[in-house]
């Protein structure tokens, strides 16, 4: 099973994978974690990413799809949240792979700020959580590994402008893309997770049967 998951910054895309990628046993695959890690690493690749993020922009295609790809190769059932961004990394992703369903999560802008602005991240295994939405049992504390709760960089007011309208720029024609190759599935985003989670799962239940 190949997946692509599709939507604006905040609309819930890191959350509903996490969940789906244990349901169905598929390699979660996050270009924003991969790059937020090797930023963390102080490498020169890192350095250059960190100056792109900052910023709110997308990292330049050849670094990220590198890293996709060589993921790909060893993992024949995925789910990409995040990837492709752009037409350009659409193309090259149709090189690597046949992609089995595009799902794509529709949220209006207001309510993607609001779940950004909210939003506390493990510095340890990368959980999210929410302030309102999705809060930790222990305030700061990650429930997961125990690791402490942080706000990303790119939370940013400014940057999450930034982000949105990089969206709305280069990520949006990927939808019509979709469509017109019969892959992309709608999903109404703006329910609580569990309900966003249940309409996400239906469509994969489409195509494959839940292996657990
Ligand atoms: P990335 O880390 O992928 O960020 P993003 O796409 O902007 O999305 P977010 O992680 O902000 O939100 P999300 O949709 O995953 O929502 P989440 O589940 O966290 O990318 C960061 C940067 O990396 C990019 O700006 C770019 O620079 C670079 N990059 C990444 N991919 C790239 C690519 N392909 N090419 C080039 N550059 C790339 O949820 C948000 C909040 O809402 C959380 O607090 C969560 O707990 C809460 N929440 C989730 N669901 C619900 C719900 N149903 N109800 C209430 N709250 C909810």
């Amino acid at each position: 099973m190949k997946l692509i998951l599709i939507g604006p910054p905040g609309s819930g895309k890191g959350t509903v994978s996490e969940r789906l990628a244990k349901d169905f046993r598929l390699k979660h695959i996050s270009p924003g974690e991969l790059l937020r890690e090797e930023m963390a690493k102080s490498t020169e690749i890192g350095n250059e990413v960190k100056r792109y993020m900052d910023r709110g922009e997308l990292v330049p295609c050849c670094i990220v799809s590198e890293m996709v790809n060589l993921i790909i190769l060893n993992h024949p059932d995925f789910l990409l949240d995040g990837y492709p961004r752009t037409l350009e990394q659409a193309g090259t992703l149709e090189k690597a792979a046949k992609i089995d369903l595009v799902l794509s999560l529709d949220l209006s802008e207001k309510i993607a700020v609001e779940r950004i602005s909210g939003r506390l991240t493990c510095e340890q295994c990368g959980s999210s959580y929410h302030l309102k939405y999705i809060p930790p049992k222990k305030r700061g504390i990650c429930d997961k590994c125990g690791g402490k709760l942080v706000q990303r960089a790119d939370q940013k007011p400014e940057v999450v402008k930034q982000r949105i309208r990089v969206y709305k720029e280069q990520s949006l024609p990927l939808a019509n893309h979709y469509k017109k190759k019969g892959l992309l599935k709608g999903i109404d985003a703006s329910g609580t997770p569990e309900e966003v989670y249940s309409l996400a799962k239906n469509e994969v239940e489409s195509i494959i049967p839940r292996t657990i």
